[in-house]
């Protein structure tokens, strides 16, 4: 049943978002797993008050990204998860998880890409003076906030607009779009399996 696995190494606001939306009914899933590569961040408090199970490590404790990922994918196949969501998961994926996992991988980014990658992205934004900045969702592929996007939300940048008026205004489209993106995949049984089918 729709069995996710969420990746993040902050706050989690966006974890908090998508627990809420399978508690209200409007996303159809279960959340199997939080995967964490910051054992002191906020996102583990709120996954224990949720019952979520939890992996979390210190990726400075494996001698090489593969090592740590090797066990990730264990985890992630043990608890037969079928996509993973990245949320603020502030590391790149490499081959050993995008191999095993391939093409369901999906992240979510504080700008409209390909603006603006990488750390801070609501400030680049602002220091860019752009107009309009947005939020993106995409599959995740080797590239850093790279990979086919499959969903993206505009908003209008303010004269008045400060790095934390943005960043408030960007999580209130965050914390929407990514369940309601989440949903769609599922609904339409992953974009890329149909694409498959009808080969
Ligand atoms: C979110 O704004 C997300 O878009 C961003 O980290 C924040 C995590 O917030 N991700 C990236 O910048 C990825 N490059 P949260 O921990 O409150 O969900």
């Amino acid at each position: 049943m729709n069995k996710i696995a969420i990746f993040a190494s902050g706050n989690g606001s966006n974890y908090q978002a998508i627990v809420d939306a399978v508690k209200n009914g409007a996303l159809d899933a279960s959340i199997e797993l939080l995967v964490c590569d910051k054992p002191n961040a906020f996102v583990i408090e709120r996954a224990k008050k949720e019952s979520t199970p939890i992996f979390a490590f210190e990726p400075k404790t494996y001698e090489t990204k593969a090592a740590f990922e090797k066990e990730i994918v264990l985890e992630l196949q043990k608890r037969e998860i079928e996509l993973i969501v990245l949320a603020g998961y502030m590391r790149l994926i490499g081959p050993t998880l995008l191999h095993a996992f391939s093409k369901r991988i999906i992240n979510i980014h504080p700008s409209l890409l390909p603006s603006f990658p990488g750390k801070n992205a609501i400030g680049q934004a602002l220091q860019a003076g752009v107009k309009v900045t947005g939020v993106t969702v995409h599959f995740v592929d080797e590239g850093m906030d790279t990979g086919p996007i499959i969903a993206q939300e505009s908003l209008k940048v303010e004269e008045s607009d400060t790095e934390q008026s943005l960043a408030e205004k960007v999580h209130t489209i965050e914390h929407r779009l990514y369940p309601e993106t989440i949903q769609l995949l599922f609904q339409k049984s992953f974009l890329w399996e149909k694409e498959e089918a009808s080969r």
